[in-house]
């Protein structure tokens, strides 16, 4: 029962993606994890399923849907498998969004269509070792020679880089400038110049590939800049915007998850005599999991339904995330204390729940971040 009336289109979005996670990602999700292995597969029926571009226009190879549909079906995908989750919601929202919302016919005919599809994978470049929340210290620098421009430095924890075909960059084209210099580039993978350096071993969403990334001499068309030079660090935080209500919708996804793991398990699991969801200790535990992650699924469709209806939604998008992901948190710590001794291990998927639901708090800005950019707008907000 949802307070939303729903359209045909978002509810079979949902039950697309719900019944995909279902029957291909649930019966994979442990061992993919366990093995470090990219969903390959996974990953190219979503391109079928139209998932891969689902906001983008139909022209350029998308489903052409609205945000909202986006995010019911992320956390239906998020529920069998963040892994899966956070390479579909870079390609999303991070890839293909930038190049609708910024880029020229000829790019979107070049880059968009494929990525969209589904037939390419595209991977975010804007954090390096010394630039994380502040990205606007950047040192990678863009020099524009003749019909080119020319990349050298090194961008850190990007999704996707050991697998990305087309990355979106982010460059300094004026050091003096500081964030008015920073500019957004196209730029193909197999490009020489390019080169994929250290892969991390994390703690969570150990079927992405986490990628540092090295740029030496390496020459980009002119042509490839998306928006005009010096927009680069508006095309982030735009596009950031957008992301954090996915990062969200990933959070609400491992919490559901987690909470229905744990209302299985208690309903089976006896201790002194009774199934141990008896317990008002335990039923105290689930209710306030239901209330949290429901309250962060209203927050994600606040956000969502805001940028669909073309209004500013950066404190909404912000509220989304850091709540979601704080709740993430605290659901999947809840949800190993219910499972016991077997929480804690890998034989019940809660342990993974828990490991990924971290990530939420950190990638796309975080919860720090967050704060800042919600006390800002509050402040401007309010007299
Ligand atoms: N949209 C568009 N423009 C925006 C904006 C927004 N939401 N927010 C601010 N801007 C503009 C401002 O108007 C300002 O422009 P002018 O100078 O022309 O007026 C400019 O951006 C700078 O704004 P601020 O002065 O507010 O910038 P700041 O340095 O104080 O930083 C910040 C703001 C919120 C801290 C920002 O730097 C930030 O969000 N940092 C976090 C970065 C981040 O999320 N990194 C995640 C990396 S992606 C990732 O995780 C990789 C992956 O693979 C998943």
């Amino acid at each position: 029962m949802s307070i939303v009336n729903l359209s045909e289109v978002q509810e079979m979005a949902q039950k697309t993606a719900r019944e995909f996670t279902n029957n291909e990602i649930k019966p994979v999700a442990s061992i993919n994890d366990r093995e470090h292995r990219f969903p390959e597969d996974i990953i190219h029926k979503l391109g079928e399923l139209g998932f891969m571009g689902i906001t983008v226009p139909e022209q350029y190879g998308g489903s052409g849907l609205d945000y909202l549909s986006y995010m019911l079906a992320l956390e239906e995908i998020c529920k069998g498998c963040a892994s899966t989750g956070a390479i579909m919601s870079v390609n999303n929202s991070l890839v293909c969004a930038p190049i609708n919302t910024f880029g020229t016919e000829d790019q979107k005919s070049l880059f968009l269509k494929d990525l969209a599809s589904g037939n390419k994978l595209g991977c975010f470049m804007l954090s390096e070792p010394e630039a994380g929340s502040d990205a606007a210290s950047m040192k990678t620098t863009a020099i524009l020679d003749g019909d080119n421009y020319i990349l050298n430095g090194t961008k850190s924890w990007i999704t996707n880089g050991a697998e990305a075909d087309i990355a979106v960059v982010f460059a300094s084209t004026d050091k003096s400038l500081k964030h008015k210099g920073v500019s957004a580039f196209i730029v193909e993978m197999r490009t020489p110049g390019v080169n994929i350096g250290k892969l991390e071993d994390k703690l969570g969403i150990r079927a992405t590939s986490t990628a540092q990334i090295f740029f030496e001499d390496c020459k980009v068309p002119r042509d490839n800049i998306l928006g005009s030079e010096g927009e680069g660090f508006k095309i982030a935080l735009h596009t950031l915007d957008g992301g954090r209500i996915g990062i969200a919708a990933q959070a609400v996804g491992i919490a559901q998850a987690a909470l229905e793991e744990s209302v299985r398990y208690a309903k089976e699991r006896k201790a002194f005599g009774k199934t141990i969801s008896d317990f008002q200790g335990l039923q105290f535990m689930l209710a306030d999991m239901t209330t949290r992650v429901d309250a962060s699924r209203l927050l994600v469709w606040q956000a969502a339904v805001m940028k669909d209806r073309n209004v500013k939604y950066s404190k909404q998008s912000a509220m989304a995330k850091l709540f979601a992901a704080e709740t993430a948190m605290w659901v999947t710590t809840k949800a190993i204390q219910i499972h016991g001794g077997y929480g804690y291990t890998t034989d019940y998927p809660v342990e993974r729940f828990f490991r990924d639901a971290k990530i939420t708090e950190i990638y796309e800005g975080t919860s720090e971040i967050q704060r800042i950019v919600i006390a800002r707008e509050t402040l401007k907000e309010i007299e």
